[in-house]
């Protein structure tokens, strides 16, 4: 592994410590006398942006829970080399959960990896940054009856959050993105610093065939549709996350801001006897002591669509029956907690290629070794940028397609039902093992507006048990008809000119499917979670009785108590949920300076 700092720079580092924000392991170690405005639950993708947002008012002082551990240390690289992305899956990085057996996949259990780190799942997710459509958001705004949520209304928002830099090697990505869509906020993003003969591929084709695969030149722009660059939360050659992003910066220079870590919040304390919640009780393990604080102004929940849920059923907020027959006081009945479970599925098909992809470089230690030997040096090279997947395409059924008859899941007509990724390299699916030899391209199919719902349900009162989570796949005969249909997309596709010479035959397995059924085989098989969960506390109405947060994001019903992170959103994304969870915080943090006229 790679050291990413200097012993010198580390130990400069420990002498900045003293005149910053404390960093705190243990409970006890919160000062007894200290009184805080803000309580945030998990220092994950939303927490960091609320906790650097909030502390930017020098009167507040907030305290930061995070469960997991710390982003830095040798251990790290698997969070900052970009080569290692997806390398933070099933490590102390990784809340290791699964799923329920799926009852659409064969009745397999999935891996749903989530974030148990500083950035949460920002510091171990794909990286991949895409906005989706406009219409998503004109959903949100639709759903919630809170027109601030528009895309056009959260444009300032959009832009205070993102920055495009470029690649290591200055590659020039003009024609590759549009500069006028793209912000000056902290996370950073870029477009990559390697050009492989499927992405001109894939351009190409978007020139030969323009009505059938349009090229998009800025898969954020609002325009949800076609093939285009994939920008990845890359920049400065590293991984750019919550926590590298928000939370660092925030902790160096200031002194109202507190984190607490490897400290789970085991449960939200009602302070005054009504639906008040105003204190989090915490623990380090299912047998320490329990700790308890409060917040003058209100607590915020950003523990994820996991993580929120889960804790608050265990503070009696949920399905009332539900926590009764797991011997939980029901004190809030709010029975969309934990229900509507949505995620994404991914599944790949294989082709070996002419030409030269990156299955050389991963079936060779000594040139992956090499790679991060060259990155300890001076971060360059091929594990600096973003190297799997950089061309991407979002397609939808025809309009008139009987499948959308009676509803079409999308946020909108210019929004996507299913998307392809292309990778450079044999990405194995479950239980397949990658070739040794010869060239490989991987296409992933997903089906982006899944109608399929699912729950997190509550099995134990104690805090340490998992939820069993059941995102439901392919449970719904919308979302396998569009799985079949995207792959027959996918096989046409590769057959048009653009890609003459270069593809040269399927995998065994691909090469296999004819009939639908032999597909819809392929697919229970094979698909996977694209680890996208969303809608566990979904937003609604102030006026609807169903929901969990209403248009400001205030938990119905309850006082103090305010969601922020990918549970709220009303449905799977039309992009990628990493994008939308920021910027759904970046204007939460607003909301709340404003109810409490903050600066
Ligand atoms: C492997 C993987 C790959 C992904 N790839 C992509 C991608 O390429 N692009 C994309 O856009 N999205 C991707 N996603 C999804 C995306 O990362 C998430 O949707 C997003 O980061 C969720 O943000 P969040 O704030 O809701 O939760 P998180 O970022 O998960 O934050 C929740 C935080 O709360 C902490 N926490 C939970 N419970 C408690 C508790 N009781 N007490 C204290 N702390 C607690 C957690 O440890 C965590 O730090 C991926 C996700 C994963 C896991
Ligand atoms: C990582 O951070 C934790 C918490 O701040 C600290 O205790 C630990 O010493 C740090 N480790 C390294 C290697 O810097
Ligand atoms: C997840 O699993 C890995 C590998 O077994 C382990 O090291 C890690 O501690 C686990 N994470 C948690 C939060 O327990
Ligand atoms: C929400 O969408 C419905 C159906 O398209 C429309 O009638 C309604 O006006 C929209 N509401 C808002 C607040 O945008
Ligand atoms: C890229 O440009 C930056 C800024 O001009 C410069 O510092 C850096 O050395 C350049 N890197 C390469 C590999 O050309
Ligand atoms: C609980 O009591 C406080 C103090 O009287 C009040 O401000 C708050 O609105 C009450 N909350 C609920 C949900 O009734
Ligand atoms: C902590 O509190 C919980 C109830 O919330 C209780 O079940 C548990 O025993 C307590 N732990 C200790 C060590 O007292
Ligand atoms: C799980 O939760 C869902 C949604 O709240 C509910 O419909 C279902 O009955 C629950 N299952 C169990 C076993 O409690
Ligand atoms: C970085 O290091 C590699 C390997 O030592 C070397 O080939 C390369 O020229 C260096 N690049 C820069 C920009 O310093
Ligand atoms: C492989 O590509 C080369 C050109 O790069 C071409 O000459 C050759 O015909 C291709 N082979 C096949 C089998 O298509």
């Amino acid at each position: 592994m790679v050291t990413k700092f200097p012993l010198l720079f580390a130990t400069a580092l420990s002498l900045v410590q003293l005149a910053r924000s404390a960093i705190l392991t243990a409970p006890e170690q919160v000062a007894a006398s200290k009184q805080y405005d803000f309580i945030i639950v998990g220092a994950g993708t939303a927490g960091c942006v609320i906790a650097a947002r909030l502390t930017e008012d020098p009167s507040v002082k907030v305290l930061l829970i995070e469960a997991g551990v710390s982003d830095n240390g040798t251990q790290s690289d698997t969070i900052n080399v970009p080569l290692l992305a997806g390398s933070g899956i099933g490590t102390m990085f990784d809340w290791n959960y699964t799923t329920t057996a799926q009852a659409g996949l064969n009745g397999r259990l999935i891996d749903y990896p989530r974030g148990f780190v500083l950035g949460g799942s920002s510091s171990i997710n794909g990286m991949i940054y895409a906005r989706g459509s406009s219409e998503e958001y004109d959903r949100l705004a639709n759903v919630s009856g809170d027109a601030a949520w528009s895309w056009n209304n959260l444009k300032k928002y959009i832009l205070k959050n993102e920055r495009h830099t470029p690649p290591w090697n200055n590659r020039s990505n003009v024609g590759e993105y549009d500069p006028r869509v793209h912000g000056n906020g902290p996370l950073l993003t870029g477009l990559t610093p390697t050009v492989f003969e499927a992405d001109k591929r894939v351009i190409r084709m978007t020139e030969d065939l323009p009505n059938q695969y349009p090229f998009n030149l800025d898969l954020n722009s609002g325009n949800g549709l076609g093939f285009g660059w994939l920008h990845t939360t890359v920049g400065d050659s590293a991984r750019s996350t919550s926590a590298s992003a928000y939370l660092h910066p925030a902790l160096n220079s200031r002194s109202n801001l507190d984190l607490l870590l490897h400290t789970q919040v085991t449960r939200l304390v009602s302070t005054l006897g009504n639906h008040t919640f105003k204190g989090v009780q915490v623990a380090q393990s299912a047998t320490a002591a329990n700790y308890s604080f409060t917040a003058k102004k209100e607590v915020i929940l950003s523990a994820g669509s996991v993580g929120t849920p889960h804790l608050l059923m265990l503070s009696g907020i949920g399905p009332s029956q539900q926590l009764q027959s797991v011997g939980i006081p029901p004190i809030l009945d709010l029975p969309d907690v934990g229900a509507n479970l949505q995620d994404q599925s991914i599944l790949t098909l294989q082709w070996a290629v002419n030409g030269t992809t990156l299955s050389g470089f991963f079936s060779d230690p000594t040139a992956f070794g090499a790679a991060l030997a060259q990155y300890a040096v001076n971060e360059t090279g091929i594990a600096a940028g973003n190297t799997v997947v950089n061309t991407i395409g979002f397609m939808r059924w025809p309009n008139n397609s009987p499948v959308l008859t009676a509803r079409d899941p999308a946020a909108g007509p210019n929004s996507p039902h299913f998307q392809f990724s292309f990778l450079e390299t044999f990405y194995p699916n479950v239980g397949q093992v990658a070739p040794t030899t010869g060239n490989w391209l991987s296409v992933s199919v997903v089906v982006q507006s899944p109608t399929s719902h699912g729950s997190l349900n509550i099995t134990s009162p104690s805090p340490f048990v998992h939820p069993t989570i059941n995102p439901a796949f392919y449970t719904t005969l919308f979302d396998i008809r569009t799985a079949i249909h995207a792959i027959r997309t996918l096989i046409s596709l590769l057959a048009t000119p653009a890609w003459d010479g270069f593809i040269l035959e399927p995998f065994l397995a691909v090469a296999a499917l004819s009939t639908d059924d032999e597909i819809e085989a392929y697919i229970r098989t094979f698909a996977d979670s694209l680890k996208h969960p969303t809608s566990t506390a979904k937003i609604s109405k102030t006026t609807d009785t169903g929901g969990v947060v209403g248009p400001d994001l205030l938990v119905k019903g309850a006082t103090g108590l305010r969601i922020v992170d990918a549970s709220v959103l009303p449905s799977a994304v039309a992009g990628f949920p990493q994008a939308e969870v920021y910027i759904v915080a970046e204007r939460a943090a607003d909301l709340i300076k404003s109810a409490w006229s903050l600066t």
